[in-house]
């Protein structure tokens, strides 16, 4: 099998104020969108990324501002690894917190499917925390293959 190339990466970091969540997914977007990704494929990646990013900015940092890196490596078979981590309060059970509908959110606004939709729009997610340490999320997906004429 032909081993993997990595073609481009991206590493950025933002404070964790409510509106950089939306800045990450346009950053996140505008980097992938050169591997020429479907719409669909695009839709699920920007999701993926607000779900990890949202949670180092309100369960991370929950009263307080931290730093969250964003890098995004692109791969030669198409493939794409984006990482989200925090410096936050991380997490005391990862199983448990992975599980659809668990939240600890303390105001009910929150669904607890966070986790559950990164799951579903992307082909892996690994979760690594470590409590009053911070939590680093991995997900991947691989893009469908290119049509000859595009
Ligand atoms: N970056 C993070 N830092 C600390 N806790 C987190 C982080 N991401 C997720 N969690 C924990 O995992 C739980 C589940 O996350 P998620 O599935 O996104 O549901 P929700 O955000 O709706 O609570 C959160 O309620 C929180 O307890
Ligand atoms: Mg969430």
């Amino acid at each position: 099998m032909k081993k993997k190339n990595r073609i481009n990466e991206l590493k950025v970091t933002l404070p964790s104020y409510s509106v950089n969540e939306s800045a990450a997914r346009a950053v996140v977007s505008a980097f992938t969108a050169q591997l020429n990704p479907t719409f669909d494929e695009l839709s699920d990646i920007k999701c993926a990324v607000s779900e990890a990013v949202t949670n180092s900015i309100v369960h991370g940092y929950r009263d307080m501002i931290g730093p969250v890196v964003i890098g995004v490596k692109l791969y030669d078979d198409r493939s794409v690894r984006i990482e989200v981590k925090d410096k936050g309060r991380g997490i005391e059970d990862v199983e448990v917190a992975m599980q659809p509908l668990f939240t600890t959110d303390p105001d009910g606004e929150r669904s607890g499917m966070g986790f559950t939709l990164i799951e579903n729009f992307m082909d892996s997610l690994s979760v690594r925390s470590s409590p009053g340490r911070g939590t680093r999320v991995v997900m991947k997906k691989k893009l469908s293959a290119l049509p000859v004429s595009r």
